[in-house]
């Protein structure tokens, strides 16, 4: 495939390389998909944005984002920036009419997010998504295609959850996604909500009110000194919801978003149950998806090894595993797919699912200072 889609990325950090790291992995994508090829890098920091010097077509380097948006070279963005500038830095990059791969949690709080959709509003030819990954799993494909046929039945309860463990670490250093002024009130929710969002907003499972339980379990961590910084956010978040699916049941749902969660490293869950079926799905077994089969009367689970069917075929067989990277080249693929207007059966989280994300979290907050249940029709 001639065609390529020029980048530019701003915010060198973890997810900007792992962009990059993408992008140089096209080869491994067997069908005609345009190539994104990063021309652009902007960070602040010297030393991030210079990592953009491995890159071979990488020949623009900005401290300035604003600069990078003026360079016409540039068609599109990937942007992965602390959470306190994407309200302000998003809507930027769409006035200046780049196509934009925002990163999560899509502005820091409600009132970023909708001057984010304001600026789309402005610019109805800009194409704008959110990065989301996990929906990507082959596995995690294999509950869409059977929820979507209409295997399930009537929904019983839905669960959706992402478990870290590193903060247990009470020695971790202090970052800005534990710090009030960068992250925001939602703490780990907006951190890592999205990730348990996607799968059920896009199948048409929807929270209607919600009650939740948020915890701040360690109160400072070390600064670069060594000295205690106060550690300000939400560490683990239980939100419990009335879920409503697009048939019209209702059923308990529930998103769990924890930074402390003991042996967790990024373990993403996903549990869907039915009266005629159930699946879940879980990072620490990758390649599987669990569902039950009728046996007379009861129901026995069984354990389908899934392997690298992926949405994008790759030149990978299909007997061999799929891990976290594997999911962002599909991603990637799936943005720039929807961009070029190519098929693209299950596409990057929409601006208008990174809305109900933020009215969920945002009546969380209320919901916890309240200890009540709050309707999303509310907020
Ligand atoms: N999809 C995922 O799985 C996933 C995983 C981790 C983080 N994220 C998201 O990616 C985003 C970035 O997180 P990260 O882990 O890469 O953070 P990071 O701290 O590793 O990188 C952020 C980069 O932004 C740069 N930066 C800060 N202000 C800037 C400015 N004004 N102009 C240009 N660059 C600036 C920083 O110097 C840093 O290099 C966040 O929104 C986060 O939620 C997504």
């Amino acid at each position: 495939m001639k065609d390529t889609v020029q980048f530019g990325v701003i915010g060198c950090g973890l997810m900007g390389r792992e962009f990059a790291s993408a992008s140089m992995r096209w080869l491994h994508l067997a069908g005609d998909i345009p190539r994104p090829v990063i021309v652009a890098a902007c960070d602040l920091n010297e030393a991030n944005r210079r990592w953009f010097e491995r890159v071979p077509e990488c020949r623009h380097f900005y401290a300035d984002y604003r600069e990078l948006l003026a360079d016409p070279d540039v068609e599109a963005v990937y942007c992965a920036v602390p959470h306190h500038l994407h309200g302000r830095v998003y809507a930027d990059i769409i006035r200046a009419g780049k196509h934009l791969l925002g990163e999560k949690p899509f502005g820091m709080d409600l009132a970023a997010c909708r001057q984010i959709l304001d600026a789309m509003a402005g610019h109805p030819g800009v194409f704008v998504r959110c990065a989301s990954e996990f929906p990507f799993y082959p596995a995690v494909q294999q509950m869409v295609r059977w929820y979507r046929q209409g295997a399930f039945g009537q929904i019983i309860e839905a669960r959706f959850a992402i478990k870290h463990s590193s903060d247990m670490d009470l020695n971790k250093p202090i970052n800005w996604k534990r710090q009030r002024a960068a992250n925001g009130d939602y703490g780990c929710m907006g951190d890592l909500g999205i990730h348990t969002q996607h799968l059920p907003f896009r199948l048409g499972l929807h929270p209607v009110a919600v009650s939740a339980q948020l915890a701040n379990l360690v109160k400072a961590r070390p600064g670069p000194d060594g000295a205690p910084v106060p550690c300000e956010t939400w560490d683990n978040a239980l939100l419990l919801c009335q879920g409503e699916s697009a048939a019209g049941d209702r059923f308990p749902m529930t998103f769990e978003m924890k930074r402390m969660a003991p042996g967790c490293t990024n373990t993403v869950e996903y549990e869907i149950d039915g009266l005629q079926m159930s699946a879940r799905f879980t990072t620490d077994d990758p390649n599987a998806v669990y569902y039950t089969q009728a046996v007379g009367r009861e129901q026995a689970w069984a354990r389908l090894v899934v392997g690298q069917k992926t949405l994008y075929p790759v030149i990978t067989g299909g007997i061999f595993e799929f891990g976290f990277s594997d999911s962002l080249l599909q991603m990637f693929a799936a943005f720039v797919s929807e961009l070029r207007g190519l098929p693209c059966e299950f596409g990057c989280f929409t601006p208008a699912e990174a809305l109900e994300s933020h009215r969920l979290l945002t009546g969380a907050l209320r919901a916890f200072e309240q200890q009540r249940v709050v309707p999303l029709a509310d907020v």
